[in-house]
Order: C-alpha cells, then structure tokens, then sequence
C-alpha cells in the first residue's frame, strides 16, 4: 500500500485534511515539529506519526523513509517548502502542498528538470489557491487559445484561519507582482483595480500578488496574467494612501506585534462557516478581439482545499503523479476541480 504523509497535520487545515483522510479510510502518518501535538492526535486519530523539524534537507529525507507522498500543509511554506522539496528529490517522494505564496511556486517550478529527471511530480498548490483558479485558467484557455490576457478574479470569500494570516502578515510589506509578456513584473501594492461581474453582482476588486501569476501561465502560456481579489473600495483607497508606509509593516517589531494581534484574534472557520460558506471566482481572457468569460461557485475555500487536497493525495498514491513541476490542471486537467462536491462552473459568455 502507497503511504502518505501529512506534514502540519496539527494546524487548522492540517487538522481537517487529517480527519478526513482518516474518515475515507486512508492511513496517513501524522506529521509536525511539536511532539506533544503530533502524538496527541496520532492518538485520538489512531494513527502514526513522525516528529521532525522542517529545516534540513537531509533531516527531512531521513523522515521520509518508505513514504510515497507527502502533503505539506505547514505554512508559510517560503520556510518550509525548500526543505522537502529537496528531500522529495532525493528521496523519489511526491510532494504536494497548500501554499498560494506566489514566491514558493516560482522556487519550486525552478526544480522542474531535476524532478523530471528523478520521476518525482512537485505539485504545490493543493489548495483553494491555486486548484480552482488554476483549473478556471486552464478552462479559459481550452475556450480561446488564442489568448494574451488573462484576469482571474476571487470574491465571496469567508473567514480566514490563522495560519493564513500569518502567511498574510510574513507578505504585507511585499509590493504586488503580475505577470507581462511572460515575465514576472513587481507593481506597488493595489496599483489596479476594477469592477467584476460576480454572481451576486458587480464588486471592486484590486489586483493581488497571487500564485497564478505563475501557475496560471505555466499552465496556458497566456503571457499576461493579473489576479484581483473583492476588496471594499475604501481598502483600495486607504492601501493606496498608505502604501509608502506599508514596509514599516516589514520591521521585526511591527511584524512580531502583527503576530502577536494574530494569534490572540484569529481562530479558523467554524464548523456552520466551514458546511455554509462558499467562494466564487471570475475569469476573463481575451486576444485583444475575442474574450470569454467563465466562473466557478465552490464551497467555502478551507472547505474545498481540505477536499482538492485529499483527491490530490489520493492520486499521487494511487500512482497518478506526472513527473516534473506540475500544476493542478498540468497533472489532473482542467475539471479536476468539478469533482469536489459543490463546485459548479458557468460559462457566461464570450464576445
Ligand atoms: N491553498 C489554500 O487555499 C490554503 C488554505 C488554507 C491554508 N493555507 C495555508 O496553509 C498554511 C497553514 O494554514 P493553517 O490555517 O492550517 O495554519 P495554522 O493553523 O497556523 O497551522 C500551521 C501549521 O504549520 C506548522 N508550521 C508553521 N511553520 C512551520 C515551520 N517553520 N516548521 C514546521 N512547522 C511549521 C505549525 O506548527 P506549529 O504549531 O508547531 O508552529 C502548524 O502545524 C498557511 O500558510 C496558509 O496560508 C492555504
């Protein structure tokens, strides 16, 4: 039998990966840095479990012994995705994880040729970011192949967990970054913002610094990619307002004080946010003459990545694991994502 491993399976989205992979009747070997934590809920799961930092390469791989793949849900995963990157190359493991960090996708998708090589898929982004998004991208560009341009755009969303908003502070004082021509272009914080038709109506939404500026144009190629997130008008001024003060947010104390506000007021989506909730996302892509437009509603996003993580995972062991830097759509194609339950996409027109 395939072995999976869960790395951060203590943390919020951990915690629901975890669980439910033990509901569907996978074994996964838990997997943290905190003994006490991992040994808990080995326990209470019935589960193995493993305890080991994320810092070593060499560390890792020995940790790694006789797994086939791991899911890494430890973030931010600019600290934690190089080591097992490298140990999943070392070691012939399959590495999959949850980041939507934009930086990580570029770093991994630098080891495409030695994991070519070594027969080993490195597909990060098991997630809300970047499954639905990716698969929407990949949609679009099935519809118009033509296309040069491409706008996604994430509305609805619900509450936010904890580690996401560390991910959230550890980038604050980061400027945005899109993508030109097919290069990787730094842009300040909320340079652009417009109006996108979601289901629900016609909402402000400014341009983020999200992983599809990368994932998005290794999937297509479409060499101009810009993702915009539903932000209140007045976020949009305030930010712009703001935006030279943005990398005090930077400086070890700011940054220590914004964890501090963190960890004492965020708490994950509850049980009635995580069955309730639900996000949507809108894409845009045009050849300057042509343009099709297409969204997807889906479930609320811890929701939905706890379960495209799984079907992920569950591929990977069941041997279905493309060599190389992969995207979601690059390995499973772009209906992956209509697999999940509750997940629907419309086409709404093309021009
Ligand atoms: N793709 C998506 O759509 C999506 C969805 C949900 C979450 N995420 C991302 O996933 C990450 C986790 O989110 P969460 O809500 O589950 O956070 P969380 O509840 O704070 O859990 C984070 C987990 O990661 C571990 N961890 C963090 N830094 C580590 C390091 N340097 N070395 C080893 N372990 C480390 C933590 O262990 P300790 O408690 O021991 O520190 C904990 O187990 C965040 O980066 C978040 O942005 C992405």
């Amino acid at each position: 039998m395939s072995e999976l491993l869960v790395y951060g399976s203590y943390g919020y989205t951990g915690a629901l990966v975890a669980e439910k992979a033990v509901r569907e009747g996978l074994d996964p070997i838990l997997a943290g840095r905190s003994r006490e934590t991992v040994e808990a809920q080995a326990e209470e799961l019935d589960c193995r479990e493993r305890v080991f930092e994320a810092e070593n390469p060499a560390t890792v791989a020995d940790y790694l012994e006789g797994v086939d793949v791991v899911l890494n849900c430890a973030g931010p995963f600019v600290h934690t995705a190089e080591p097992f990157v490298e140990a999943c190359l070392t070691t012939g493991v399959h590495y999959l994880d949850i980041t939507g960090e934009w930086q990580v996708f570029r770093d991994i998708a630098e080891r495409d040729e030695h994991a070519s090589a070594t027969g080993v898929m490195l597909l990060p982004g098991v997630g809300f970011d970047v499954v639905p998004s990716d698969c929407l991208a990949a949609h679009l560009h099935d519809r118009l192949p033509s296309a040069t341009e491409l706008s996604l755009a994430l509305g609805g969303m619900g509450g936010t967990s904890r580690g996401t908003a560390m991910t959230m502070v550890e980038n604050i004082a980061e400027d945005g970054v899109v993508r030109r021509d097919g290069e990787l272009v730094r842009v300040p914080t909320a340079h652009e913002d417009r109006e996108i038709p979601f289901s629900y109506g016609e909402r402000t939404a400014m341009a983020i610094p999200w992983g599809d500026v990368v994932t998005a144009y290794h999937s297509t190629g479409i060499p101009n990619v810009t993702v915009y997130s539903e932000t209140h008008p007045k976020t949009v001024t305030r930010l712009r307002r703001f935006r030279k003060l943005l990398p005090l947010l930077g400086t070890t104390p700011a940054q220590k004080l914004l964890r501090w506000l963190v960890d004492r007021r965020i708490d994950g989506p509850d049980e009635q946010q995580l069955d309730e909730g639900s996000g949507e996302l809108w894409g845009e892509a045009t050849d300057g003459e042509d343009r099709v437009v297409s969204r997807l509603r889906t479930p609320n996003p811890y929701t939905l990545t706890r379960d495209t993580a799984l079907l992920t995972a569950k591929r990977a062991l069941d041997g279905d694991a493309p060599a190389g830097f992969q995207t979601p759509s690059t390995a499973y194609g772009a209906d992956l994502v209509l697999e999940v339950s509750g997940v629907e996409r419309t086409d709404v027109g093309g021009v």
